[in-house]
């Protein structure tokens, strides 16, 4: 692991037991609605593309920067209560595949995922944790059938490599499909004003007093005006031979989020 990575998965280690507190916090629970939006939109996008094909061998969904695993429980709570989602992946196997390298953040989601359905799990659902460095996973080639990345993207130090070499490698060539959620870089976006110094004052302030990290979240405002322009992320997947599926900036337009496909079915 480069020096970058290891220097952002000990602040992830460090600040794990107050994560989600500080998420719910900082964004006013907007961050729940970012997240079910993301996971609603891209399962239907999913079906979408594959309605009229047959996979008997069920279904590989990777929450890739898993972190507490908001994501894989959000995918979770949606295959059983979303009526079209029920009916398109019934009873076909579904494995979803927690991946990070922050032990202690993994940790939680193990947690989290335990309590699901008052612990008793499910058939068909199926979860595994893996810790592994993004840049260098341990995943078979081929091996995952849709990839979510939630807040994850901007703290990879190198993140054309990631869609080059990884992720490129890791989807599935027939059909499959990547999903990002990140924040918006809007330090350059000049009628974002209010946003800039609620992002430069109030939550390093709010850092201070409820986080013993003061530092990750100078990082987090940091990591948001290093992130390229969406044009240029979109840029990055068509470079790669990925298409745009869709792309778009969830409200109060603070994150965008990009689905990108292979598709040579
Ligand atoms: C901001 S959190 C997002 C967590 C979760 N996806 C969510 O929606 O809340 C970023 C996560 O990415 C993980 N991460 C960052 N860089 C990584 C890398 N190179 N490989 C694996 N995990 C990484 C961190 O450990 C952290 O858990």
């Amino acid at each position: 692991m480069d020096s970058f990575s290891q220097l952002i998965k000990s602040m992830f280690d460090g600040i794990a037991g107050r994560y989600d507190f500080m998420n719910r916090f900082l964004t006013g629970g907007l961050d729940i609605y970012w997240r079910k939006v993301f996971v609603k939109e891209t399962l239907a996008a999913f079906i979408k593309l594959s309605y009229a094909k047959t996979n008997n061998s069920g279904f590989n969904i990777a929450d890739i920067a898993s972190g507490t695993g908001d994501i894989a429980i959000e995918i979770y709570n949606r295959l059983k209560t979303d009526k079209i989602v029920r009916s398109f992946f019934t009873d076909k196997p579904i494995h979803i595949c927690c991946s990070d390298f922050s032990m202690p953040m993994l940790k939680i989601a193990r947690e989290k995922v335990r309590k699901l359905s008052g612990g008793r799990g499910d058939n068909n659902i199926k979860f595994s944790f893996v810790i592994c460095d993004a840049h260098n996973s341990c995943f078979k080639d081929s091996s995952f059938d849709i990839v979510f990345i939630a807040f994850g993207l901007r703290n990879f130090s190198n993140i054309k490599k990631f869609i080059s070499t990884e992720l490129k490698r890791i989807v599935n060539k027939t059909l499959s499909l990547s999903s990002i959620l990140e924040f918006n870089n809007i330090f350059k976006i000049k009628s974002f004003k209010f946003f800039q110094i609620y992002y430069n004052y109030f939550i390093t302030a709010c850092a201070s007093i409820f986080s013993t990290d003061t530092g990750a979240y100078k990082y987090l405002v940091d990591s948001i005006k290093n992130l390229p322009r969406d044009r240029d992320i979109l840029k990055l997947f068509t470079d790669e031979g990925f298409k745009i599926f869709n792309y778009r900036k969830i409200f109060p337009y603070l994150v965008s989020r990009y689905i990108a496909i292979i598709n040579n079915s």
